[in-house]
């Protein structure tokens, strides 16, 4: 087959109990358009960052079902994929600038998500993730207060919350894994140099001069003249 008869080769995939044929070329996503599904449902970035199109995929032949990215992800003969619907998480109001130290981030944690402790360990949510995280892991480092390396775990999350949907506890790891970012920016990567600033502007040793703005004579058109330099 040349390459001009392979872009026109079909396949046939069933997209949430839909059977439809598609160019073998295409990703899911781009398959469920083709069905005429609107384009403004299950997608976002279609760069594989922003977890809109998380979908649930099972191959031919194949008992595993395997969580994916419809934008990511080209449609195979046979496959069955099902866009599964977004659950709200639990709400956790809190704000990094009520926490009055590094002392005190532990004790918020318990506070917002005590339900970490509650991880039976089932592994769930780490198979669900469809960026490879072990999230497992990650619930097991904030519960010792490992906030930094939870954060560095979580780095490439993309808050598909395919974990949270397979957490039989009712855990949210990715707003666990945000939380650990959040604290860890907050309390231990602001840079000295800045720091060192802010201080010296508290304490009045740095004088802040405003920028002036000076009126620019009009031009005989009505435009300002700008001087470049
Ligand atoms: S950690 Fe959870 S929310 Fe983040 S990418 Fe993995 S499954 Fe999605
Ligand atoms: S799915 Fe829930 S209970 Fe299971 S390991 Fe993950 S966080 Fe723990
Ligand atoms: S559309 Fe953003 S990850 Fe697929």
């Amino acid at each position: 087959m040349n390459d001009i008869d392979k872009t026109q080769e079909h396949v046939t995939v069933t997209i949430n109990g839909q059977q439809i044929s598609a160019r073998a070329t295409l990703s899911v996503i781009e398959a469920l358009w083709h069905t005429g599904n609107a384009r403004i449902k299950g997608v976002g970035c279609l760069e594989g960052v922003c977890g809109s199109c998380r979908i649930l995929v099972r191959r031919a032949n194949r008992s595993k079902v395997t969580m994916e990215l419809a934008c990511q992800t080209y449609v195979e003969k046979g496959m069955h994929v099902i866009f599964p619907p977004f659950h709200p998480p639990t709400l956790r109001n809190y704000q990094l600038t009520d926490i009055k130290s590094s002392q005190e981030i532990e004790s918020q944690f318990q506070r917002l998500f005590p339900e970490v402790n509650q991880c039976r360990s089932c592994g769930g949510c780490t198979e669900s993730c469809p960026k490879g995280i072990d999230v497992e892991q990650g619930m097991h480092l904030a519960e010792k207060g490992q906030f930094r390396e939870t954060g560095e775990l979580f780095i490439e999350c993309i808050m598909c919350d395919m974990c949270q949907t397979a957490c039989p506890e009712f855990i949210d790891p990715q707003y666990v894994g945000l939380f650990s970012r959040r604290v860890t920016a907050f309390f231990h990567l602001q840079p000295a140099n800045l720091i060192h600033r802010l201080e010296q502007l508290q304490q009045g040793h740095l004088t802040v001069i405003e920028p002036t703005t000076t009126a620019l004579p009009e031009q005989s058109n009505g435009s300002q003249k700008h001087d470049v330099k």
